[in-house]
């Protein structure tokens, strides 16, 4: 089978790697022509665990090629998968569906033959069945080309293993034909026991939306329970522990701390409620404007935080900030808290030096007057107070009393909640966390 894969970000590129790997014959299709060359060469535009073995292996296999043509790769293939984004709107809440809405204008007229057209993209419920009206309309093949909705629930820092075994794949469908095509790409996962849920395509547009949704929640729930522990002084982690023990609830993403970023979570929300909106379903989805501010609220509280641990006044103060990316294991710093509370610091006065092991580079561009340090013990000297706002496993492993040698206060705020207290205070320092007494 002949697969195309139209937008080669995250989503599309690792995709794209993983249906070669499967054995199909792919093409990977993107308007940014840098982007094209360098996974042509191997190399990997972005940071991802394991993604360019996977790449080279496909590349070097003869299954996998990557072109700007889109009329070239339409030519060939029986599968086209959408992975563009849907960034946020400027200034609007909700998805901003320009690069969908334009790939599939220039799609439409390439298709000549009977085909399957496969939304990957995340969009507001309904999008799927106006596409799909769209595509009979311009294509030649009119009536022949389908549409499918088929969300991707891929992690950063986990995206390979998340696309080659996937904990469930859904399918939106039209036609039972659909299905069966789709079964035949996810013949390795499927055949693997994973789980398999075949529905109509707003239900499958939904799935996405709302496990994100669940997901924001679960966090923001927890981190409005570290509100209350600072509250009463109360231990917003033991209580965690406690609550993820009970197997309804479960452990997992109650980590309260400086609350989620990223390119999905908070742009899905915020899309979700613009899209209840025009449902005239606002009520059902008012408490995700809740879930918003709870974790926008985690962001200032930090800075706050900071502010009164050196005294109540930022001017002149060094700060040593552990870490950019909106979290560990990638270089990702869309919407990053870490860097939100960076810049604040900076605009109260604060001299900040910033590390992390990845998202320098992206952290530069995005915030070019911060201080920027090339390792975390650099970014520390002579800091006044030393701020841990992205879980990586090296700050983690920092040793507490080496650090402190370079530092000129032992003050640390750990906005993650994954240092050990214990660890730092017997090096000296003062540490404090989020929702921890
Ligand atoms: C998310 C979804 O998990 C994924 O299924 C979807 O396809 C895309 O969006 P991702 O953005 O890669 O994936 O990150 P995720 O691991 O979900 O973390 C999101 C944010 O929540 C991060 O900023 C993270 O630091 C934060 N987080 C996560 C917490 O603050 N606490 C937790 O307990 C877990």
């Amino acid at each position: 089978m002949r697969i195309s894969v139209l937008g080669t970000g995250y989503l599309g590129a690792t995709l794209a790697a993983g249906l070669a790997q499967l054995g199909f014959d792919v093409v990977g299709v993107d308007t940014d022509k840098t982007k094209i060359k360098s996974l042509s060469e191997g190399d990997v535009p972005f940071y991802e665990p394991g993604m360019e073995e996977v790449l080279r292996t496909s590349l070097a296999s003869g299954r996998l090629r990557f072109s700007t043509e889109l009329a070239e790769a339409a030519e060939g293939a029986e599968v086209h998968f959408i992975c563009v984004g849907t960034p946020q709107r400027r200034g609007e809440n909700a998805a901003d569906l320009r690069y969908v809405d334009g790939l599939v204008d220039s799609l439409a007229p390439l298709l000549r033959r009977d085909c399957l057209v496969v939304g990957k993209s995340t969009v507001p419920v309904g999008t799927a069945a106006r596409l799909a009206s769209r595509l009979r309309e311009l294509a030649p093949a009119g009536a022949g080309v389908h549409l499918a909705w088929n969300p991707e629930f891929l992690r950063e820092g986990f995206a390979v293993a998340d696309t080659l075994h996937p904990d469930r794949i859904v399918v939106g469908v039209a036609d039972p034909a659909d299905e069966a095509v789709l079964r035949e790409v996810y013949a390795a996962p499927l055949a693997e026991g994973t789980p398999w849920v075949a529905t109509d395509l707003a239900t499958a547009e939904l799935v996405k939306v709302a496990a994100n949704a669940f997901l924001a929640t679960k966090i923001s729930f927890i981190n409005a329970m570290a509100e209350l522990c600072e509250a009463t002084g109360a231990d917003v982690v033991a209580l965690a522990d406690a609550l993820g023990h009970d197997q309804r609830i479960g452990r997992r993403f109650l980590n309260a701390g400086l609350g989620f970023g990223g390119g999905c979570l908070p742009k899905d929300i915020r899309a979700f409620i613009a899209r209840a909106g025009e449902l005239g379903a606002d009520e059902a989805l008012s408490f995700l404007k809740e879930v918003d501010a709870i974790n926008l609220r985690r962001r200032e509280r930090v800075v706050e935080l900071a502010r009164a641990e050196v005294g109540g006044d930022l001017h002149g103060v060094r700060v040593g900030v552990l870490g950019a990316a909106f979290k560990p294991d990638s270089d990702d710093i869309r919407d990053s808290p870490a860097l939100t509370v960076a810049g604040q610091l900076q605009l109260q006065g604060a001299t900040v030096n910033v590390y992390d092991p990845k998202a320098m580079d992206n952290a530069r561009q995005l915030f070019p007057t911060l201080g920027y340090a090339d390792s975390a013990l650099a970014a520390c000297r002579d800091a006044d107070i030393v701020l841990h706002l992205t879980e990586w496993r090296e700050f983690r492993d920092l040793d507490p009393a080496r650090l402190g040698e370079v530092v000129s206060c032992r003050r640390v705020l750990d906005a993650r909640n994954t240092l050990d207290p214990l660890a730092w205070r017997a090096a000296g320092w003062t540490y404090r966390g989020l929702g921890r007494p």
